[in-house]
């Protein structure tokens, strides 16, 4: 009995293993690109790019897009602060366990709404969030956003102040704030996605490409330093570096040209995917809000080097943001020689606190990113940093 036992037990450990092992070699495909490339998510390289997967964690891009739950929700469900009031609709944020809904009530009627549940978060909360909620496999924004600089929930920019039907979310979100989603027939073009398929977050293989191949190489080839099947960005051309950036960094390209919102891939040309509505070229037209690439690119100090591009000031893997003087080091590496010096007297300097950007790359209104506040007010721009590198009157000097 005992020996059976043992033989058992060991017969069972011996399964799990070789299962484990073969994992290990084999891992589990979460999505498919077009290209026919697949997807293994960041957790595989963990293993042999801690730092980068460290940092990574930490980043805006990271989090842009991701399961909605308490870690992740800005806005607040206490008693009294979960509450967006609007003209004629009344909504209450209510917490149940570690699920959260959005409670519909239109005022001077008895119409019966179902709760909406907070099921994706898109936007890290630098600035605010938007939600959205499955029906079905069918995605919808929620009325109710959040705004980070007055931690308050308010209307989602572009509703009315008013009860408006649920907005369904083609892949326009989804294409700037996670790594991939597939729309699925019957709509191609709906809001309607392979639930099985959606990798959240902008992670490693949205700017690395799908990489199964690479991942398993080096699994069974430990001893090789060498990357083998992984595009090589320092060997790509500038252009082909700015598009990476700019497939999300460009304004809304919301014309499809090939494929869809998800089939351009690293080191391809961005400009037979996707591109802008022409709003003609004038520098004015372009919003602060998503266009640092046609900002930077009409900027003196990218037109007159030969090697600048988002790299040259932006780690990808890190999170940035309000360090100054990592900045200031970044222009000062060009501006150091006396003919590319600041002429700029020091008592002035001396007020913005000597930061080159706060003068040279002022936070700007956006004109397409707005929020109402309340129902009385009038709308408020997020301030975004602008690209345009250029000099600045006084008044529009701003951190
Ligand atoms: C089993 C180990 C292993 C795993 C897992 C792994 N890598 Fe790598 N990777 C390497 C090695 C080794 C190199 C070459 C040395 C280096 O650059 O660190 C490399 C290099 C790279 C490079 C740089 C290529 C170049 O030369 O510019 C990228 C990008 C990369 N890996 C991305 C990924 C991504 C994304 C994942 C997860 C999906 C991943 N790696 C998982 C081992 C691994
Ligand atoms: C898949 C779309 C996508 C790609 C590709 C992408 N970004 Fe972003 N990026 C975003 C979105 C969305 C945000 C806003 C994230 C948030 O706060 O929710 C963002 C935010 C940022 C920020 C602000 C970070 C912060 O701390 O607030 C920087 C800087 C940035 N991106 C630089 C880059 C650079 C450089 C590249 C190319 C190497 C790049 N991005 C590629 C979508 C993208
Ligand atoms: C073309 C790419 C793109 C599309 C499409 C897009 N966004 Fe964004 N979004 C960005 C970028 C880039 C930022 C960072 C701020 C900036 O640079 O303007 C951002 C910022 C945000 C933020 C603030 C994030 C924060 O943490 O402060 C929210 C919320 C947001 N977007 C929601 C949405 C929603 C909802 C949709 C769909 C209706 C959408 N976005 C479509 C690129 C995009
Ligand atoms: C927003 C796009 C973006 C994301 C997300 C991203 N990378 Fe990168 N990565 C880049 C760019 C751009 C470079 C080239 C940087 C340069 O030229 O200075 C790079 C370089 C690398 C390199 C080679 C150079 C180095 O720094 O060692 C490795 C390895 C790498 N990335 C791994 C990863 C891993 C692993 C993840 C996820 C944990 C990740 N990257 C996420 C854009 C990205
Ligand atoms: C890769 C090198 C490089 C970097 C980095 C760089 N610049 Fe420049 N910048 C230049 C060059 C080259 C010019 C054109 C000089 C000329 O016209 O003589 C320029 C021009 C300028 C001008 C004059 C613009 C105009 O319209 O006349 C300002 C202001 C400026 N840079 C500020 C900055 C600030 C602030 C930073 C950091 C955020 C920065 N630069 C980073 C290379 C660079
Ligand atoms: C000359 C340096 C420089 C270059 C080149 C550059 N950036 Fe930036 N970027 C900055 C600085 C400085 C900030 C402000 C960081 C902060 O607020 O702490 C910034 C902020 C951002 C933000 C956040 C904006 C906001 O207000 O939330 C995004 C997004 C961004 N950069 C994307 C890009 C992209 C994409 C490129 C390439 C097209 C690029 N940057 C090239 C210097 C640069
Ligand atoms: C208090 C605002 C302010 C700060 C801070 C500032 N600048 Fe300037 N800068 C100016 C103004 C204004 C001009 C236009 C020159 C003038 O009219 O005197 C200028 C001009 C320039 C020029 C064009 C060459 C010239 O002098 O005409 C460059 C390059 C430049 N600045 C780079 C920088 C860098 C790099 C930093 C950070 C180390 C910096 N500036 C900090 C306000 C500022």
């Amino acid at each position: 009995m005992v020996i059976a036992l043992l033989g058992l037990s060991t017969f069972v450990y011996y399964c799990k293993n070789v299962k484990s092992e073969s994992d290990y070699y084999n891992p589990q495909v979460l999505a498919t690109h077009d290209n026919g490339g697949h997807f293994v998510g960041s957790k595989t390289c963990m293993e042999c790019h801690a730092d980068i997967y460290n940092t990574h964690l930490k980043t805006a891009h990271f989090n842009s897009g991701a399961i909605a739950d308490s870690s992740n929700i800005k806005g607040s469900f206490e008693e009294g602060s979960n509450i967006l009031d609007l003209k004629n609709v009344e909504f209450v944020m209510r917490a149940d366990g570690e699920d959260f809904y959005q409670h519909t009530r239109i005022k001077n009627r008895s119409a019966e709404i179902p709760p909406a549940k907070f099921d994706i978060v898109i936007g890290s909360g630098v600035r605010g969030q938007s939600y959205l909620t499955w029906e079905k496999d069918n995605l919808y924004q929620l009325q109710t956003s959040y705004y980070t600089p007055t931690d308050s929930w308010v209307n989602s920019p572009g509703y009315p102040t008013y009860y408006d039907e649920p907005r369904p979310i083609r892949d326009a979100c989804l294409k700037c704030h996670i790594t991939f989603a597939k729309s699925v027939e019957p709509s191609p073009k709906g809001n309607h996605f392979d639930k099985s398929q959606l990798i959240y977050g902008i992670d490693c293989e949205r700017c690395h490409g799908p990489s199964v191949e690479h991942v398993v190489y080096h699994r069974e080839n430990p001893e090789a330093m060498e990357a083998k099947f992984t595009l090589k960005i320092e060997d790509l051309n500038r252009q082909q570096r700015l598009d990476l950036c700019a497939q999300c960094h460009s304004g809304p390209r919301s014309i499809v040209l090939k494929g869809n919102s998800f089939s351009y891939a690293t080191g391809e040309d961005l400009d037979q995917y996707t591109k802008n509505v022409d709003r003609g070229d004038r520098v004015a037209k372009l919003d602060v809000h998503g266009n640092q690439y046609g900002l930077l690119t009409r900027s003196e100090c990218f037109k007159q080097t030969a090697t600048m591009d988002c790299s040259t000031c932006h780690d990808p893997h890190k999170k940035e943001r309000g360090n100054t003087s990592y900045f200031n080091a970044k222009c000062i590496g060009c501006h150091s020689k006396d003919a590319m010096l600041c002429s700029k007297t020091t008592t002035d300097k001396h007020i913005m606190a000597n930061n080159c950007i706060s003068c040279h790359m002022p936070t700007t209104p956006s004109q397409a990113m707005m929020v109402q506040l309340d129902q009385d007010s009038l709308e408020t721009s997020f301030n975004i940093r602008t690209h345009l590198i250029a000099i600045y009157d006084k008044e529009l000097w701003r951190d």
